[in-house]
């Protein structure tokens, strides 16, 4: 698919919740830490990372006030939310994706090992194997940011995220991705992702969603980050143009 209508895409996402924005950038970059680790070759990471950071694209079709109500949501409004999955998967076979990847992250990201997901109730094998992989990534961010009942975040709340994910990984999550994204933390690897780009402010727009730019910015901050010269960059900084590079 053409690499701006998707970028198009996800700004309109962004516009209408901009907390996705900081998410999209921090599940494409986990995505990036974790199948590197695994040894896969550049090309397939970048192909995660373009499926992550579309997995949520359809929220586009999420009405506003559901997306940005500051409020527990009614059961009748989490169902509207769950129909993401399928919407954006229909948006993307519309627009002629094929891709089997970016398409099974889209639609199934939702899914667990149990049967109790959705949109499909897939279980066990039957939830494509990226999308097992990519649901703890998704589920360790949405445990980790900040939201309206949550201020506390960072490796405090890694590793609290962690616990329930060792707690539920081949039940509900798939085991071996959870021990990888656990060995990374233990490394100390996640600790820049979860630091730079937990600002209370969202970010309100980044300069490109799109992978390769991500990847690059990824390994330009991790290495920032470990050689101790980074500043507290936040994630404003790291949504002007020109830090991303
Ligand atoms: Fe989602």
């Amino acid at each position: 698919m053409d690499r701006d209508i998707i970028e198009a895409l996800i700004r309109v996402v962004e516009v209408k919740d901009a907390c996705t924005a900081a998410h999209t950038w921090r599940v494409a970059l986990y995505t990036q830490l974790l199948s590197e680790a695994a040894g896969l070759d550049p090309d397939e990471v970048l192909h995660l990372m373009y499926a992550a950071v579309l997995h949520d694209i359809g929220k586009i079709d999420i009405p506003y006030r559901i997306l940005t109500k500051p409020g527990r949501l009614t059961a009748a409004e989490f169902e509207i939310v769950k129909t993401h999955t399928v919407l954006g998967y229909d948006r993307l076979r519309r627009m002629d994706e094929t891709d089997p990847v970016t398409l099974a992250f889209v639609r199934s990201h939702h899914e667990r090992l149990d049967g109790s997901g959705y949109p499909d109730g897939l279980s066990g094998a039957e939830i494509p194997i990226a999308a097992r992989c990519f649901a703890v990534v998704d589920t360790f961010d949405a445990m980790t940011s900040i939201r309206p009942y949550r201020r506390h975040v960072g490796p405090e709340a890694a590793e609290k995220a962690l616990a329930v994910l060792k707690a539920e990984a081949g039940t509900r999550y798939c085991p071996d991705a959870v021990e990888l994204l656990a060995a990374r933390f233990d490394s100390g690897e996640l600790d820049w992702i979860l630091s730079y780009f937990n600002d209370e402010q969202p970010m309100v727009s980044v300069s490109s969603y799109d992978a390769p730019v991500i990847a690059t910015a990824g390994r330009e901050l991790s290495r920032r980050w470990r050689s101790g010269k980074a500043a507290p960059l936040g994630a404003s900084r790291v949504a002007s143009r020109g830090d991303a590079g």
